[in-house]
């Protein structure tokens, strides 16, 4: 068996520990005879693994008693029409920051319900988002619902270093590709959410934590009782049958967070690792960094060389050097790692190491 160094931006690398565990477990979960794949929803042995799952990652958060967490399908994307379905009021508007690729898509899924009430009250679109927008003054009113930011731009490598000031209003984050990777003031959000495929489990997943006035009971659109967050909290994510096989997953990676030290060891580890790769950009005669040095991104770092056919090279040549899904996005072009929680640092290191040797290369 061989593993190789997967920079994929998700589904990503999950901690070996895990998948070894979860593999010895395949065929008999805790002498039920059976894998958690073939495992009932209302069983007791899965009851036991989301009651776990939830309490870990409250445990990892620090999630305060009046904030819901759920567990829920149809990808980060269903989500960008379920926060205007919950939480649009009569006559009231969003205003959102669009920073990336995921934001815009939010944005344009908002104006489905909000129509020109959905506000872009920030944006970077006009340099193809390699920064983060100044959102020190949003166009936020009395009759703002909800401020909107995906909080990490997967496909641009570009991160929120400060909140918006929301004026008081709801905020609600996209944390799909930094989930769990530095601690987060809960406090500060209405609703958090995240697709799992990045940073913490198998694909088909979305974690979300909502503060509780957020879960409505009454809908200004009619509203398909899945996308109701209210139909999911009533039933502590037991509505229909959930992916239990993400949810057991994502419970083993929130066991490994805590055993490797929580969130805060995470970061330390996380900050060491971009900084191995943006120190080695910041330096090199050959390769670039794609975006501005305060809009940084610990876990999505986009770089190229600005001769396509080098890019190509570069990409072609990494499986040789055990580097797997360094493309970058076509949005972008170069390279992209993706360094989740569960890349090592070696990965990180043989990445640089075959940086250093195709410059040298190169740059004759
Ligand atoms: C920040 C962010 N939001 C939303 C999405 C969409 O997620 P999904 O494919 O789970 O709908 C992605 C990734 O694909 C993402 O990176």
């Amino acid at each position: 068996m061989s593993r190789v160094f997967n920079f994929s931006a998700g589904p990503a690398v999950l901690p070996e520990e895990v998948l070894k565990e979860a593999a010895a477990e395949m065929l008999d979960y805790e002498g039920s005879g059976m894998s958690v794949m073939e495992m009932s929803h209302r069983s007791k042995p899965f009851q036991k693994i989301l009651d776990e799952a939830t309490q870990d990652l409250r445990d990892l958060m620090n999630i305060p008693d009046n904030y819901k967490v759920i567990f829920v399908q149809g990808g980060a994307t269903q989500q960008f029409a379920a926060v205007p379905m919950n939480l649009q009021t009569k006559g009231g508007n969003a205003v959102y920051v669009d920073s990336g690729n995921f934001a815009h898509k939010a944005f344009e899924e908002a104006q489905i319900f909000y129509g020109e009430n959905a506000i872009v009250g920030a944006s970077s679109k006009e340099d193809n988002y390699t920064y983060i927008p100044d959102v020190d003054n949003l166009p936020i009113n009395d009759k703002t619902d909800y401020v909107y930011i995906c909080e990490n731009n997967t496909i641009f490598g570009t991160t929120f270093h400060k909140l918006p000031n929301t004026q008081g209003k709801p905020l609600v984050s996209d944390q799909s590709s930094m989930f769990l990777s530095r601690p987060v003031d809960v406090t500060k959000y209405g609703v958090i959410y995240a697709g799992v495929q990045k940073n913490v489990g198998p694909a088909g997943l979305v974690i979300l934590i909502i503060r509780e006035d957020l879960v409505k009971s009454e809908f200004v659109n009619p509203t398909a009782t899945m996308l109701k967050w209210k139909t999911q909290v009533s039933k502590d994510s037991l509505y229909n049958t959930p992916n239990c096989w993400s949810i057991y997953i994502c419970g083993k990676v929130f066991k490994w967070l805590k055993k490797n030290g929580g969130l805060k060891a995470m970061e330390e580890r996380n900050e060491a690792k971009a900084k191995v790769l943006y120190d080695y950009l910041d330096q090199s005669k050959l390769f670039k960094n794609t975006v501005r040095k305060d809009s940084r991104s610990i876990m999505n770092v986009c770089f190229r060389t600005g001769d396509e056919e080098l890019d190509a090279e570069f990409i072609k040549g990494a499986q040789a050097h055990n580097i797997a899904s360094i493309k970058g996005h076509r949005l972008v072009g170069g390279m992209r790692a993706s360094i989740y929680n569960a890349m090592p640092i070696e990965g990180v290191k043989a990445l640089v190491e075959y940086m250093k040797e195709f410059e040298k290369e190169h740059l004759k």
